[in-house]
């Protein structure tokens, strides 16, 4: 008898997780929201020493949604003194894309406040009832500086999830103590398509929860989507406001709204810009924001180079825009995309008509972590000369990520391949009394364009 009922609820299971796939047949049970949270994302929402935001995602069952945090122990007892906070729920509609398959989703972002500095905390998110996340550790940062560590990805963009979860994984077995992940544009490749978000979020699983993100927005998170007034025009993905919950900066135009703000994490500043639209417009926040006292280093990411390393392209227009600000307040380094290949180089100090050999005014750094690849040709780099690039490495063919450690004065800079093998290394060292700084080239002995097998 027994055995006849557990047959019978197993059938029943089966039968029910059947149906909610043949809702979809053409998508893998993956891709298909239900009432458990997928798509865990943590990001940054004000001060990252005490507060976090955490974003997911559910089928429209889920109308009220919560996270739940406590200050983790080393037994499960924190789970009786956990702290619930009610989360605000988006109902997406994904049908504007003709690409999508599922119709609404919803996502559900809450705001974890009023946390204590440099403690471990550990959250989960759910309905409030039994379908819950499992409980995801974080650290939050001090309040003053201190050394850290975090990883940083060119673009993943095509075959997320068969061709970059190895290396987003790589990053975690390299660097597992980093807090933060820098996804520096073209995060998939068709910016409405939800499959796509799927494969990018399967592929870092439980790091999405885990590290704190920092999305950028590159030329494919956006896409033509038909408006209101029936013109189809290139907007920003109907999916990136709702998965990712990212800080609003009221002085910018609300087209640049969670797609550029600041970041101030133990004393390095982190500036997102968006280099697909408004560029001039985000001159002034740039200025103001470099202009805060408080930051011993200054990060700048976005998506395309200023300093392009691909065959035919050459992003002027920031050179001539942007450049000059960073170079005016000093930022130390600039991640960045789009190109499908790696280049690292550096701009000496300014001096008079010319460039005081043996300084360092910032270093620029352009990789790919994704499958697809471009070729540098020869010499791409001597029409940089007059902005004073000096290029000090560069290679193709090789998914990347890279680890960046700061420790008072030092900023540690590796690039390492999907392999796990470190091809470029360089230290900046800066004393903060003069703001002068010097680069050590510590680049291994490997090749620079060795040859790649067209096929195995
Ligand atoms: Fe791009």
């Amino acid at each position: 008898m027994l055995t006849r009922f557990i047959s019978f609820v197993v059938l029943l299971a089966i039968g029910t997780l059947t149906l909610a796939h043949s809702d979809h047949p053409d998508l893998r049970h993956w891709e298909i929201a239900s009432s458990d949270p997928d798509r865990i994302f943590l990001s940054f929402q004000g001060d990252p020493a005490t507060s976090r935001a955490v974003t997911w995602r559910t089928d429209p069952s889920v109308s009220v949604a919560f996270a739940q945090i406590a200050v983790a122990t080393r037994g499960a007892q924190f789970a009786e003194v956990a702290r619930t906070v009610e989360a605000s729920t988006e109902v997406v509609d994904l049908t504007p894309s003709t690409a999508n398959v599922q119709g609404i989703v919803h996502y559900h972002a809450a705001v974890f406040e009023d946390l204590d500095p440099d403690t471990l905390y550990v959250y989960r998110v759910g309905d409030g009832d039994i379908r819950w996340s499992e409980w995801i550790q974080f650290r939050t940062a001090t309040k003053e500086p201190e050394p850290f560590k975090f990883v940083y990805f060119g673009d993943a963009q095509n075959n997320v999830l068969s061709r970059w979860s190895r290396v987003i994984r790589a990053a975690y077995q390299k660097a597992p103590d980093a807090v933060i992940a820098i996804h520096a544009g073209d995060l998939i490749n068709r910016a409405h398509t939800d499959q796509e978000w799927a494969g990018w979020f399967k592929a870092g699983g439980f790091l999405h929860g885990q590290w704190t993100g920092i999305p950028v927005a590159g030329n494919h998170e956006y896409g033509r989507l038909v408006q209101e007034n029936r013109e189809s025009e290139r907007v920003l993905s109907l999916l990136w406001r709702p998965q990712f919950t990212l800080p609003v900066e009221p002085s910018l135009p609300e087209a640049l709204h969670e797609t550029v703000f600041t970041v101030n994490y133990q004393g390095v500043q982190f500036m997102v810009l968006n280099s697909n639209r408004l560029v001039e417009e985000q001159i002034a926040f740039m200025e103001a924001r470099l202009g805060d006292p408080g930051s011993l280093w200054r990060i700048a990411i976005f998506h395309h180079p200023i300093f392009s390393p691909a065959f035919d392209r050459d992003n002027r227009e920031f050179r001539a825009t942007w450049k000059p600000v960073l170079d005016r307040f000093g930022v130390d380094l600039v991640l960045q995309g789009h190109d499908h290949t790696y280049a690292r180089g550096h701009v000496p100090v300014r001096s008079g008509s010319g460039y005081e050999e043996g300084t360092l005014q910032t270093v620029y750094v352009t990789s790919v972590s994704g499958p697809k690849m471009y070729d540098i040709p020869e010499g791409k780099f001597d029409q940089f000369a007059e902005d004073g690039y000096v290029a000090d490495h560069q290679m193709e063919d090789t998914q990347f990520f890279q680890v960046i450690s700061i420790d008072g004065g030092r900023l540690t800079y590796e690039a390492c391949a999907a392999t796990g093998e470190l091809y470029d290394k360089a230290v900046i060292t800066k004393d903060f009394a003069t703001g002068k700084k010097r680069i050590e080239q510590q680049i291994p002995p490997i090749p620079v364009f060795e040859t790649v097998p067209e096929s195995q």
